[in-house]
């Protein structure tokens, strides 16, 4: 049995960081693991502006721990009413590394978020034009589609009509979670990826009902059966760069998860790379965990890969009923109250 994972440190190519006390809160755990993350920017207002993610980018490095590294790759959200010189500033600027597509009403602060890619066709010509890549949020947002099945409706209807009229656009399919995604993604052209979270490859949606409801493992797009779960997984440990890494970590405060109408998000910055360790090691692949992780995100985004590494080690670890969070509200990481098979030295 290996005991021991040494890898060059990795990147999660899609984190949500908040802002303010909750940034402060759980900034570490991500800056401890990971070198850089592309931060979404589904805050309330949305980050629309290059201007706008300049000052986020500002507030996360101030947040950042004295003696952790960590670079914050912004994204921009993406609206009805993108102009295309948003895309040529965003491309010029350096730090901007993506738009982010939230179908209108599909999740967490998408109020904002585009209700008709008709009205993008300008800023999406300009991103296919300079090479800036298109993050997607892929559910359809029609109450009346079962909610299992809203990623493979979004693939259909809105996914591969895009790549149609837009055939050289740089897409990452964000968090997928079924096999249609993956075979998606994988049958698609080369500039099309995709990310995998961590509780995708290690829960299927029997944990949203284990013993009585679990608000904790509720997130969108939501656990899909075991058959998807392995297809994911199968993705994952495959060695194919079009799947890589994304956390999707998303804080919600203990209050706001544990309610009448809880929100969506599983906070698993804490155990970021550890959790998918677990996955890789339950699938006997572990040497192609650093693929995964480490170079594949990187290789897509058309950054240089990390050069210093990571250990981690098979320990039992013992994971808190809850983070401080917010005054008055803790935060609930997942596997709260029990273990981890993985330690980060
Ligand atoms: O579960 C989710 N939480 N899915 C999302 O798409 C958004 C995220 C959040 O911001 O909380
Ligand atoms: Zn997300």
């Amino acid at each position: 049995m290996q005991l021991s994972l040494t890898l060059i440190r990795p990147d999660d190519w899609h984190l949500h960081l908040r802002d303010d006390a909750a940034l402060a809160a759980v900034l570490p755990d991500t800056a401890r693991r990971f070198a850089r993350a592309i931060v979404m920017p589904n805050l309330k207002p949305p980050v629309t502006t290059v201007a706008l993610a300049a000052q986020y980018r500002d507030r996360i490095l101030a947040a950042l721990p004295a003696g952790l590294r960590f670079t914050p790759l912004m994204t921009l959200y993406l609206t009805d009413n993108t102009a295309a010189a948003e895309v040529d500033a965003a491309h010029a600027s350096g730090f901007v590394h993506a738009f982010k597509l939230y179908p209108a009403g599909a999740t967490t602060n998408s109020d904002a978020g585009v209700t008709d890619l008709k009205n993008c066709v300008a800023a999406l010509a300009r991103m296919e034009k300079l090479g800036v890549p298109l993050l997607v949020h892929g559910e359809v947002t029609d109450p009346a589609v079962d909610v299992f099945d809203r990623e493979a409706v979004f693939i259909d209807t809105v996914l591969a009509p895009l790549l149609r009229d837009f055939p050289a656009l740089k897409v990452v399919l964000e968090h997928i979670t079924t096999q249609n995604g993956v075979d998606f993604v994988r049958d698609a052209a080369t500039q099309v990826a995709a990310t995998i979270t961590a509780h995708h490859l290690l829960l299927n949606r029997n944990a949203l009902f284990a013993g009585g409801i679990r608000p904790h493992h509720y997130c969108l797009p939501v656990l899909k059966r075991e058959t998807h779960r392995r297809a994911l997984l199968n993705a994952a440990i495959s060695g194919n760069p079009k799947f890589f890494l994304g956390t999707d970590s998303a804080p919600h405060g203990q209050r706001t998860k544990e309610s009448a109408c809880g929100c969506a998000g599983c906070y698993t910055a804490h155990a970021g790379i550890e959790l998918y360790a677990e996955a890789f090691d339950a699938a006997g692949a572990l040497d192609r965990l650093e693929g995964f992780a480490s170079f594949f995100g990187a290789d897509f985004y058309g950054l240089p890969r990390n050069t210093d590494r990571i250990t981690l080690r098979r320990v039992t670890v013992a994971v808190p009923d809850t983070l401080d969070y917010l005054p008055g509200d803790m935060l609930v990481p997942f596997r709260a109250g029990e273990t981890l098979a993985w330690r980060m030295e």
